[in-house]
């Protein structure tokens, strides 16, 4: 027998440091963090608790958040995070009860949308969460990897010193491309705290339109390896000369053999930057933003379509049944209907649609979503194309 889980908020800052403690013994291989304040990390009312006879044993947090879709408007976002039940008490139905909770009230604070970031890839479909964002890590061989001619390298600052979390917030603040997310204030303290407890201090370097970090891999063989590493883990550029000053700052390093650079889109330019395309390989592709449509018609309604003919949609959504219906989606406008559907998919499916990055036609032929008219996935997709992947670039 299992004693019954209460569900609620933690309104008592003293709850809350609690709750964060069972995340990190839940998390397991996550660092000690020196330091940590809970409350600096965490934003008031938004973390639930699971309880059971009094005690902690589960938790799922969140932040405040925007979300860039395409055409480039921002939808009020609920960022989740901070997701943890106690080993003790897996398996239960704890996760299921929190999630439900937790994707309710979401929807009672008008947010549109939620994401997270999965520790395992088997947990969240069942709550409507799907894959709609990919990130690639890349590996370039600095010496091979001569840019090509037009290849302005521009003006670039060294911000060390400089490079405080206020300064980097703000050039982040503007951020535009199609999946980004907000880096609340409890977003850069957590930083600051995985960074202080990293003996390898990171470098920076600015540019008026944005930055890059890099921080040098296994530096205690460094000088006398002949594979030099430096991996750069936060790359903004808000415009393309940005982006070709600081890729190209970082291929003239000198000392360097290898720029490691990731996450960064699928289908990031890196290999058309350099004379030798070879010098550039992808070690690596995962998922990243698992994303919920909360609110199904004001998610269809807020992000830009291409020049098609619209689709009716049919979606299923057992968590938030009230999504579950008939939509019209054209360039002009997406609405509910009582239309006849053309297609007909759940809402973890919609939600791997719905920045882009998944298609209609992968989606049919996987059997996620069916087509009940044909060529209506054809012409689904030429609506929800965006012309590049989307990505985030912000783990959280
Ligand atoms: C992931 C976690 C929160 C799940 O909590 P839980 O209370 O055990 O989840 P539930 O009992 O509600 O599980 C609901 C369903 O999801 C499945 N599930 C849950 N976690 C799973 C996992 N890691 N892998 C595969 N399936 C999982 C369960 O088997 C169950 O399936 P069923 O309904 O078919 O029986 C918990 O295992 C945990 O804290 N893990 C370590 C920390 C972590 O990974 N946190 C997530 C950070 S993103």
């Amino acid at each position: 027998m299992t004693a019954p889980v209460d569900i609620r908020f933690l309104d008592d800052p003293a709850e809350r440091e609690r709750a964060f403690a069972v995340f990190w013994r839940a998390m397991v291989g996550l660092p000690a963090l020196g330091g940590a304040r809970v409350e600096e990390l965490v934003e008031p009312g938004r973390y639930l608790g699971a309880f059971e006879r009094g005690a902690i044993v589960g938790g799922a947090n969140s932040y405040t958040s925007w979300l860039v879709v395409p055409g480039g408007g921002r939808v009020a976002h609920a960022a989740v995070t901070h997701i943890g039940v106690l080993p003790t008490h897996t398996r239960r139905g704890i996760l299921t009860a929190l999630a439900a909770r937790q994707l309710d009230d979401i929807a009672r604070r008008g947010e549109v949308v939620a994401s997270l970031r999965a520790s395992e890839g088997a947990i969240y479909r069942r709550f409507g969460y799907g894959v709609a964002t990919t990130s690639s890590t890349y590996r370039v061989r600095r010496r091979r990897a001569a840019p090509h001619a037009a290849f302005d390298h521009g003006p670039v600052e060294l911000l060390d010193s400089a490079a405080s979390p206020d300064r980097l917030a703000a050039i982040y603040e503007r951020a535009s491309w199609t999946g980004a997310v907000a880096r609340p204030p409890q977003w850069w303290r957590l930083r600051a705290l995985f960074e202080a407890a990293d003996p390898v201090t990171p470098y920076t370097v600015g540019h008026a339109d944005g930055y890059a970090r890099y921080r040098p891999l296994g530096t205690a063989a460094w000088f006398a390896s002949d594979e030099r590493v430096v991996k750069v883990d936060d790359l903004v550029a808000h415009s393309d000369d940005g982006y070709r000053a600081l890729v190209g700052h970082l291929l003239g390093l000198d000392l360097v053999d290898v720029v490691e650079l990731g996450p960064r889109p699928v289908d990031d330019p890196l290999g058309h930057l350099v004379d030798d395309p070879r010098s550039v390989a992808v070690v690596g592709t995962r998922d990243e933003t698992w994303l919920r449509l909360v609110d199904v018609e004001a998610a269809l309604g807020a992000r830009r379509y291409a020049e098609a003919r619209p689709v009716v949609v049919e979606v299923a959504d057992s968590v938030l049944e009230r999504n579950a219906g008939r939509y019209i989606v054209g360039p002009d406008k997406a609405a509910r209907t009582k239309a006849a559907p053309e297609l007909s998919l759940d809402v973890a499916a919609l939600s791997s649609l719905y920045l882009g990055g998944a298609t209609w036609r992968q989606l049919v032929r996987a059997g996620r979503a069916v087509e009940r008219e044909a060529g209506a996935a054809v012409r689904a997709d030429a609506l929800f194309a965006t012309g590049s992947q989307p990505f985030a670039g912000t783990n959280f």
